[in-house]
């Protein structure tokens, strides 16, 4: 039994130019997938999608946020601007800003904490990299990048955000996790939702991503813990994170 709807979340990354932007925009707007979507640009993008998703039902989300209120941060965005500027989403703890910049599982998790704090639904992201899946720590590592993040947010609060299970070898690299792979991260992390709030683990969504693409979404989401997609390289171009949404909505 599941009463999870499926969401399928683009993360465009740093790409992007306005009119390249435009012409994504309007071939979705043509085509209104069946499934929950949110669509996660550069933050100087964000007005232009807002503007174009308005009225659609389509969700917009950074993807960082600061985990400090406003004030002098130089170069940061605070929570409540995103929120002010009809940004309703927020990726948090992309495993590449916690290899490129540092953020630890803490800092993640403070981010997570401003990000419900101000009302903005955020997306975890956990995930391991390859040396720590061949020393067989999967799970122990997912386990304590989650853990980090409930100490600050409990499960029933980060609802109706989502959890995304981002295995670091899979992003980016054509090299899917294999739907069984995922599945019994996806059941771990369901568990341990569980094991402190049996409610909110029921109606988490948790999205798998690395290198989603068409050929192979149907059969990812179709595990049972598996509730959609973070999708990076496949979202850029419009028909194929159309065609990934269609995976999604049978
Ligand atoms: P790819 O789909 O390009 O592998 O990226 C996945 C990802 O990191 C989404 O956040």
């Amino acid at each position: 039994m599941t009463a999870r709807s499926k969401l399928v979340a683009a993360n465009w990354k740093m790409n992007g130019n306005r009119a390249d932007n435009e012409r994504w925009l309007q071939q979705f707007r043509a085509q209104a997938p069946s499934c929950a979507v949110v669509v996660c640009p550069p933050y100087v993008y964000l007005s232009q999608v807002v503007q174009a998703l308005a009225g659609t039902g389509c969700g917009i989300g950074a993807q960082n946020v600061s985990e400090r209120p406003a004030g002098a941060w130089t170069g940061e965005v605070a929570a409540e601007m995103l929120v002010d500027c009809a940004v309703g989403w927020v990726i948090v703890g992309h495993s590449e800003r916690r290899a490129f910049y540092n953020e630890s599982n803490e800092v993640v998790a403070r981010k997570a904490a401003r990000a419900i704090e101000a009302g903005l639904r955020p997306i975890v992201c956990v995930g391991e990299t390859l040396q720590e899946r061949e020393q067989g720590r999967t799970q122990q590592v997912v386990a304590a990048q989650l853990e980090a993040v409930l100490q600050l947010c409990p499960a029933g609060q980060l609802l109706p955000g989502a959890i995304a299970y981002e295995p670091v070898w899979a992003i980016g690299t054509g090299r899917t996790a294999s739907p069984e792979q995922a599945q019994e991260v996806h059941r771990a992390i369901r568990g341990q939702l569980a094991a402190r709030d049996a409610e909110a683990a029921a109606a988490m969504r948790l999205l798998y991503g690395g290198s989603v693409k068409p050929a192979n979404a149907a059969e990812l989401f179709s595990q049972t813990d598996i509730d959609g997609g973070l999708i990076g390289g496949a979202s850029l171009v419009a028909a194929d994170f159309l065609a990934i949404c269609a995976a999604a909505a049978h």
